[in-house]
């Protein structure tokens, strides 16, 4: 299986998983990015079993309504039971690094709000400490040189996101060669940089279920 099948076979086994517990007043979050891309594409012959989804980005809201999907605004919705995404990188504890796609803050707000985040990766994305890929981090326009400061001071090196706007108007900081051993932590800290809106680390709402697509199949891993 390469990476794509992987991607396409977490998905299928995603939409698997939460079909039986779906009713059709159910609205689901659902994430960014390409093996949330599949996993959309997966959900749309069900698209009557269920009463729609909250999308964490534009992009997913057009994917969901391409297939006739309906979109809610989060505001309108008191319960999401289920918020299923990819991430960049995820370690054993299931806390992830996210927003390579720069759809974080949404992702983050998604997450909070449903009840069970289940992550869909291939085995390519395992880390033991998080940090080898480059930390998302969404910052309000004016606060750039700041914040890159501020993180240049911390460790790591910042890089500006060129050419990237997010969907709430802002830019990415990407924090390289980090290694992130305590990430509940280092996920508060971040969000206490003033101009930082989020960063791409889901510790302190990371995954309750992570599956994970191998050349072998999919693995089902759970919290204790
Ligand atoms: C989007 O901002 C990200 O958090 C994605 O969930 C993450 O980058 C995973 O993307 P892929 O599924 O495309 O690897």
């Amino acid at each position: 299986m390469n990476q794509d099948e992987m991607k396409r076979a977490v998905a299928i086994a995603a939409v698997e998983m939460i079909l039986p517990k779906l009713e059709r007043q159910s609205i689901i979050g659902v994430g960014t990015g390409s093996t949330a891309n599949f996993f959309i594409d997966a959900l749309a012959k069900h698209r009557d079993e269920f009463a729609g989804a909250v999308a964490s980005s534009e992009a997913t809201a057009a994917r969901l309504r391409q297939h006739d999907i309906e979109v809610y605004d989060l505001n309108s919705v008191s319960q999401l039971e289920f918020y299923i995404d990819g991430a960049d990188e995820f370690d054993n504890g299931f806390n992830l690094i996210k927003g390579g796609g720069a759809a974080l803050t949404r992702e983050k707000i998604v997450a909070a709000v449903a009840k069970k985040f289940i992550c869909i990766v291939d085995e390519t994305k395992k880390v033991d400490v998080l940090g080898r890929f480059p930390l998302p981090i969404e910052v309000i326009p004016m606060a750039r040189s700041y914040v890159g400061r501020q993180l240049a001071a911390l460790e790591g090196q910042p890089a500006y996101r060129e050419g990237v706007v997010t969907d709430n108007g802002n830019i990415i900081i990407d924090l390289h060669d980090v290694e992130i051993l305590d990430p509940k932590v280092f996920e508060r800290h971040l969000n206490n940089i003033v101009g930082v809106v989020t960063n791409g680390l889901f510790a302190n709402r990371g995954a309750d279920v992570i599956l994970m697509g191998t050349p072998q199949g999919v693995q089902t891993l759970k919290r204790d």
